[in-house]
């Protein structure tokens, strides 16, 4: 009796080191850094046109559905034209689509979808439950500084954004 109850922890305890040591590196390959940055992603067309004016904002801060109402307006886009011809809009699409939030490809993603109520498809990273959740300490006086312009302008606090990097040693909110 005493010997199967040991038996039994033997196997329990392998069995726990085992799944920590397979959920370990599979988080390390995705190259999320543990869920704080973003797997990194090159696609030409997405890096080309959506980076003149902000940052490319990473596909997995939005889910699909809200991306597809964002590309299906983009000459109405925040009071800017910035419509695309067919082709490159629709490559564009699929790339977002195939990264979104709910594409499962990303921690991140699985973080901001516990947010994002499907029926609304947002159009801004920054009206999502999830990054509202995330900044409740930064001060609506704060966003609206000049240094800071919006809270679209992440890397005006992100010194990384743009490598997809938005852990907190890298945030510094400028004066
Ligand atoms: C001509 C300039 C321009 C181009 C090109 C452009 N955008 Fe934007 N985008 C804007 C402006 C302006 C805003 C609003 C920024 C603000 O509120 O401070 C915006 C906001 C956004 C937001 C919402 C940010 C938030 O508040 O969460 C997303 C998402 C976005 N753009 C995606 C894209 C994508 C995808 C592309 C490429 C297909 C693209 N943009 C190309 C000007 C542009
Ligand atoms: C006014 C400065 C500011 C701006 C602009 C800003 N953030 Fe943040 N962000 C912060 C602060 C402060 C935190 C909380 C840091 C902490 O405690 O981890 C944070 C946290 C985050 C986190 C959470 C990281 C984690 O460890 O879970 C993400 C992701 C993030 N921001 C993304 C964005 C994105 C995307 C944008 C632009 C659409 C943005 N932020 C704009 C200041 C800012």
């Amino acid at each position: 009796m005493n010997y199967l109850l040991r038996g039994i922890g033997v196997v329990a305890a392998v069995g726990a080191v085992s799944v920590l040591a397979f959920s370990l590196p599979s988080g390390d390959a995705r190259g999320d850094g543990g869920g704080h940055a973003l797997p990194k992603l090159t696609h030409k067309n997405w890096q080309q046109e959506c980076a003149s004016c902000h940052i490319a904002y990473a596909p997995a801060f939005l889910p699909k559905a809200s991306w597809r109402r964002l590309m299906g307006g983009l000459d109405q886009h925040f009071g800017e034209n910035a419509s695309l011809d067919p082709a490159t809009q629709a490559d564009i699409l699929r790339f977002l689509e195939a990264n979104a939030a709910d594409s499962g490809n990303s921690r991140m993603g699985g973080r901001v979808m516990q947010g994002v109520n499907l029926n609304e498809a947002p159009l801004r990273i920054t009206e999502t439950r999830w990054f509202v959740r995330k900044h409740d300490e930064v001060s609506r006086a704060t966003w609206s500084r000049k240094s800071i312009g919006s809270a679209a302008n992440c890397a005006a606090c992100h010194r990384q954004a743009e490598q997809g990097v938005f852990d907190e040693d890298t945030v510094r909110i400028p004066k």
